[in-house]
């Protein structure tokens, strides 16, 4: 059987890493990890958790699309209750226009 990787996230512009899980999300392996990246509903309906996917790949898990629209898909956002990385992945949580996706704290 082959073994499931584990993927580095990285946290652009500050430059923290945690790692990730199969089966985690972005939020879920960022809360594990004491990096905790802004949230509120953790299941894809509020977009408080939106940050853009610098590099890597990601699943995207149903989500409303009050949360996430397709431009914002398009322009590489996401929702990191509802992102599962593929490959290591960069994510920008610095977002113009999105004031409550911009830090992430220690827990
Ligand atoms: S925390 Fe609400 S959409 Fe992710």
């Amino acid at each position: 059987m082959a073994k499931e990787s584990i993927f580095k996230v990285t946290i652009r512009p500050y430059g923290a890493s945690y790692d990730c899980h199969p089966g985690e999300s972005l939020l879920e392996a960022s809360r594990k990890s004491g990096l905790v990246l802004a949230n509120n509903c953790r299941q894809g309906e509020c977009g408080t958790c939106k940050v853009r996917i610098r590099k890597g790949r990601i699943k995207l898990a149903p989500f409303m699309l009050s949360a996430l629209s397709m431009p914002e898909i398009d322009a590489d956002y996401t929702l990191a209750c509802r992102s599962y990385p593929l490959t290591d992945v960069e994510i920008l949580v610095e977002l113009p226009g999105y004031p409550e996706a911009r830090h992430y704290s220690r827990e």
